[in-house]
Formats: structure tokens, C-alpha cells, sequence
């Protein structure tokens, strides 16, 4: 056995699935997908090969030859609890592809499945989020980044909805007796009132980055190449699109900094509430948090974020979840690259200040676990859901930053684009760049001391705190709330969502109840509609042992999905007294139903924490 990835079964020693042709019959009333998938490989094979699951029923295996013999499989009985459960097959000689059926459970990891009174149109809505390591709850794969797909995939829904993916768009079409391929039985496909969404995918991706939902979903054309789907009508499209109608701007300037767009369409699908994120993303159709469309600066960074992805991480992928700043670090420093471009230089310079808050926090988060303050952590038997925060995030963003100050920007922006021109369409470790990094700027190991960025834990001292007019003055407003003063209305006059965002994240945390209810009196951000600036006043309100905001957390806990929001409100209440404790117990019970299954286990896992 030769590991790839520690959170992978992938045997590195044997070819990997190539290509799969996927047919799904989602069956809504068993919030259950019915599925069989032709997988292909790089190489024949004979023997043994394993393949990563999670929760699923394996009905059959067989190979792809007419008639088709059974391949011997078995389904490691006790899942383990990061990994899920091995499928071993015995393949006959030289196989090259073979065919399984199988069924995921109500709850796989990766889907969410929403009744009618649970969504804006009145239809049933599914969707997946694979990221990390949830893929393997859909379909057998070799679930790590490091093997990269090409996919076909058939969805077979009622024909009252209709379904997008992560892929190009084929047909919408009546279903035919030969699409199902042992998905379910022929009639079951074929019954009227079904109806099938064909997709392609021919450009090769990390499973992470397969994705579809299935709902009462329409759309608005943005420009050319960009389009914004999401469910509710009329009212939430024209909103959704007045929020992106610079979207085909955006693409055009990742473009000129970072190379061709090499995806074809850029659209967007506006999700429920209840998405687990802010932003996903999926390749040809990134997902979005509803939160996002508030009509400020803050959508156009989620969307500046995820189309960054476009070069880093979707074209350069990491290799294992140990090197993920390679994808969130590349993609922080070249989202606020995009953003200064469309928003300036002092909007890029308050997203760094807003970063370098959360880079801080999260050395005093991991004070007892340093590991994951390091760019490079150890991640064997460690859930990445369990330990995702700010670091790869942050502190990649400082490094690359911090590599462009040496040599001076046009020779960075030559050097990024020519990292991304070499290592398109794979997925490379931290290592892979360290050496890329070396041989193109010769002397940099000199003058950077690259071993303390990569594997020493904590803030680098060549950090840097970003240095704008508009952060500093915010900074100093905030230190001057210790003693007493509160900003002025015209001193807060022009500010946004993302100035009240900094300000209150730059508070001293041990403040004194009636201080933070002074500050909500006069400015009312405990029930602002924008809720970075909501959660961001919470945050601070619910250790100073003040109960008159129990109603709004509760209503927010109840409303949004977003993991960004239910990590810092469930820790705050479960930190505090019994009454708090008892308070986020209650609210949990209450509200799970409406979470995504990874933030339900997330929030379950900070709760059993403290309790
Ligand atoms: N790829 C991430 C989301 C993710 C990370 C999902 C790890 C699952 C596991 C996405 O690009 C992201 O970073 N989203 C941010 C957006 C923000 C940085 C603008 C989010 O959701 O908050
Ligand atoms: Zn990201």
C-alpha cells in the first residue's frame, strides 16, 4: 500500500479513476440518489483497487464488457470516522473499466436535500458540496485532489425542476430505457413526469470540485460568458442580477493578471440559506451564500474570491488537503488583486486588515494546537472540517505577499503567471512550488527564510500589517472604545458593511456590557441586515453576559447556514455560563434540520466540545 493522501484509501501504487460516466435517479421523497457509474482508468489493471466511500449501499459490480461479469467487492464494515468505509474490488486482468451500482444515504455528507416548505419556490431543492473530503458520499472515487477526473453525468429529475452542475451543459431531454445503465429499473427512469439533465465534463478536475443542484431554479444572462441561477422568482433573479452585473468585468481582469480564462462560462448559482459557505468554487458554476447579495462591496469580493479560483485551485490544485494553501493562500493574494483593480487600492488594503484581525485571532484559537498555525500542518486523522480556519487563508496570502515585496510586482505578476501557465491542469505540493519558487527567482531561500514561512508555527516576523489612511483611522476609532468613546456618526458616515466589520473585530474582547449596548443603540448593528456586521457585534455582545440579544442570535442561528456565522455563535454561547450553554443546546435542537450535514456536524462538535 502506497498512501497519496492521508485522507484518501487511494493506493498510489495502482491507476486511478480517470473518467466517470455517472447516471443519477434522485428520488426526493427518499432524499436518495439512486446511481450507477461506468468508471474508467489510467492504466489496466488486475487485482485488488480501492476506492473511497462514505454511507453508501454498493448493489453491484461488474465489467464493462457485454454481458457484463460480476467483479468480486467488499465494503469495510465499521466506516472509519474521518475516511468512511473502503471499497476493495478484485478486478479480473487487465480491466480498464467496470461498472458499479449503488445508493447514497439521506444523509450523506455532501447533500443537502430541502422539502417543499423549506424553500423560496415552493419545488424540493438538493445540492452537494464536496469540499473537503465529502465526494466519496455521492459516488466511489478516489476522493483526493490528487487524481483528477473527467466526467459525464446524467441527472434524472421531475420535469417540474430543472438542474445545473459543475460541468457543460449537454441537454435537457426525455429519459431513454439505455441512459439508466443499472441506476434503478427502466420504468422508475422512464415514467412520465421525469426528466433528464445531461452534462459534460472534459476538462479534468479533483473530485472536490464536482457538484450539482436540482430545484425550482431559474436565471438571468449577465453577460456573454456569465449568467446568475438561483431560486425564488423574479424578484430574487433581478436582485441577484443588479448585485453581479459586473461580473464579465471581473472576468476580464482576472485575465489580464493571471492568464486566459480557461472555463468557457463563469455562471453563479444562488443557493438556500442554508449553504454551509460563503462561496464555492465549482468550476463553470461557483455557488453562493444568498447572504451575499446585500448591494455593497462584500458580494463582489465572495465573487472576486471564486473566480480567483479559476487559476488557483482549479487549474493548480493542491496536491492533498496538507498543501490547501496552496489553493486558499494563491487564491486570498490574487482575489485582492482583482478587487483592487474594480474597488481600489483602500477597499484591497481593508480586506487585508480584515485578514490580518483573523490571521491573529487564530494564533490565539490554536494556542494549545500549533500545528495548525502552520502553512503545512500534519493532517493525518484529522477531519479538514474540524480545523479550517483563517491560516491557509491568511498567512498564505502573507508569504506571497511578502515574496512580491522582495522582488517588486512586475516580476512577481510575471512570475504568477508563469506558475500558472506550467502547472495547469494539476495538482502540485507545497514542495513542487518551493522548487518552482527557487528556480525562477534564483537567491530567494537568501532573502526570505522560506522553511520558517512553510513549517514554523505563528506570524512570521516579516509579516505585515497592511498600511492604508482608511485602516489606521478605523484601527485607532476602535482603540479609543476602551475608554469610553464611541465614533461619531460623521466619522461612520460613508461606511459599509466591511468599515463595521473591521471596527468591531478590532475591539477589545473583555468589554463591559453597557459599552456594546450604547455602541447598538446608537447604530443598530445587532439587527443589521448585513450579517458580517451582525455576527461580527454578537460575537462581541454574547461573552459580556448580556442576554438582550438571546433573540437576535437565536433568529440568525435560525436563519443562516453559513459556517462563518454558527462557528464564532455557538462557540461564544457554549463558552459562556449554563444559561448560555443551555440557550445554544436548545437552538441547535431547533435548527439542525435546516443545517447542511457538514455544518451540522460542525456545530454538534463545538457544542459536545464544551459541554
Ligand atoms: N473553497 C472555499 C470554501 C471551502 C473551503 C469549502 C474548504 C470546503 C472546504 C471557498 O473558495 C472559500 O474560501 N470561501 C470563502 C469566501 C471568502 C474567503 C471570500 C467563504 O466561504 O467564506
Ligand atoms: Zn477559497
Amino acid at each position: 500500500m502506497a498512501p497519496v493522501d492521508p485522507h484518501s484509501y487511494t493506493d498510489g501504487a495502482h491507476p486511478v479513476v480517470s473518467h466517470a460516466a455517472l447516471a443519477f435517479y434522485l428520488d426526493f421523497a427518499a432524499s436518495t440518489i439512486h446511481a450507477s457509474a461506468l468508471l474508467t482508468l489510467s492504466a489496466p489493471h488486475s487485482g485488488d483497487l480501492l476506492l473511497d466511500t462514505r454511507a453508501l449501499a454498493v448493489h453491484s459490480a461488474s465489467t464493462a464488457a457485454d454481458p457484463p461479469e460480476p467483479i468480486p467487492f467488499s465494503l469495510a464494515a465499521a466506516p472509519d470516522p474521518v475516511l468512511g468505509s473502503a471499497l476493495t474490488l478484485t478486478l479480473p486482468p487487465d480491466t480498464t473499466s467496470f461498472r458499479l451500482t449503488f445508493s447514497t444515504s439521506p444523509a450523506a455528507s455532501a447533500l443537502q436535500w430541502l422539502a417543499p416548505p423549506q424553500t423560496a419556490s415552493g419545488h424540493p431543492f438538493v445540492f452537494s458540496q464536496c469540499q473537503s473530503i465529502h465526494a466519496r458520499s455521492i459516488f466511489p472515487c478516489h476522493d483526493t485532489p490528487a487524481a483528477r477526473i473527467t466526467f459525464s453525468l446524467l441527472l434524472n429529475v421531475p420535469s417540474q425542476l430543472s438542474a445545473v452542475a459543475a460541468a457543460h451543459h449537454v441537454a435537457r431531454r426525455d429519459p431513454l430505457p439505455s441512459d439508466d445503465r443499472g441506476a434503478c429499473d427502466d420504468e422508475l427512469w422512464c415514467a412520465p413526469g421525469r426528466i433528464v439533465e445531461e452534462f459534460q465534463m472534459e476538462q479534468s478536475v479533483p473530485p472536490y470540485l464536482f457538484a450539482f443542484a436540482a430545484g425550482g431554479i431559474g436565471f438571468r444572462d449577465l453577460g456573454p460568458r456569465t449568467r446568475v441561477y438561483a431560486e425564488g422568482g423574479d424578484k430574487v433573479l433581478d436582485e441577484a442580477a443588479r448585485e453581479f452585473a459586473g461580473v464579465e468585468e471581473m472576468v476580464k481582469v482576472g485575465e489580464s493578471l493571471f492568464g486566459p480564462y480557461e472555463w468557457e462560462r463563469f455562471d453563479l448559482l444562488v443557493l438556500p440559506p442554508s449553504f454551509p459557505y460563503g462561496g464555492m468554487e465549482n468550476p463553470r458554476m461557483v455557488f453562493l451564500t444568498p447572504t451575499v447579495i446585500k448591494g455593497d462591496a462584500a458580494g463582489a469580493q465572495v465573487v472576486a474570491h471564486e473566480l480567483a479560483h479559476s487559476w488557483t485551485g482549479n487549474l493548480i490544485t493542491n496536491k492533498t488537503n496538507e498543501d490547501f494553501w496552496l489553493n486558499e493562500g494563491f487564491t486570498t493574494y490574487a482575489e485582492r488583486r482583482i478587487v483592487e483593480v474594480v474597488q481600489g487600492e483602500e477597499r484591497a488594503a481593508l480586506n487585508m486588515g480584515i485578514g490580518w484581525r483573523g490571521l491573529n485571532r487564530m494564533m490565539e484559537r490554536f494556542k494549545d494546537n500549533m500545528e495548525f498555525t502552520k502553512l503545512k500542518p500534519k493532517m493525518a486523522g484529522i477531519d479538514p472540517d474540524d480545523v479550517y480556519s483563517e491560516v491557509p487563508y491568511e498567512k498564505g496570502f502573507q508569504f506571497l505577499w511578502r515574496i512580491e515585496r522582495q522582488i517588486g510586482r512586475p516580476a512577481f505578476d510575471e512570475f504568477l503567471k508563469k506558475y500558472i501557465a506550467t502547472f495547469k491542469f494539476q495538482s502540485i505540493d507545497t514542495e513542487t512550488f518551493l522548487e518552482f519558487l527557487k528556480k525562477n527567482v534564483p537567491g530567494i531561500e537568501n532573502q526570505i527564510d522560506l522553511q520558517l514561512w512553510v513549517e514554523g508555527t505563528g506570524i512570521p516576523p516579516d509579516a505585515m500589517e497592511p498600511d492604508s489612511a482608511t485602516y489606521k483611522k478605523i484601527c485607532a476609532l476602535a482603540a479609543e472604545f476602551k475608554s469610553g468613546k464611541l465614533p461619531s456618526e460623521d466619522e461612520v458616515a460613508d461606511w459599509s458593511g466591511q468599515e463595521w466589520e473591521l471596527y468591531l473585530e478590532n475591539l477589545p474582547t473583555d468589554v463591559e456590557a453597557s459599552q456594546v449596548t450604547a455602541l447598538d443603540e446608537r447604530y443598530k448593528l445587532s439587527e443589521s441586515r448585513d450579517y458580517e456586521v451582525k455576527v461580527a457585534f454578537l460575537q462581541l455582545a454574547i461573552p459580556t453576559g448580556c442576554k438582550c440579544y438571546f433573540n437576535e442570535v437565536e433568529k440568525c442561528l435560525k436563519q443562516v447556514g453559513r459556517m462563518k456565522y454558527l462557528r464564532p455563535l455557538y462557540s461564544s454561547l457554549a463558552k459562556c455560563s449554563s444559561e448560555e450553554k443551555m440557550l445554544a443546546q436548545r437552538i441547535f435542537s431547533e435548527a439542525q434540520e435546516f443545517y447542511h450535514p457538514i455544518a451540522r456536524s460542525v456545530a454538534e462538535a463545538i457544542l459536545s466540545k464544551h459541554s
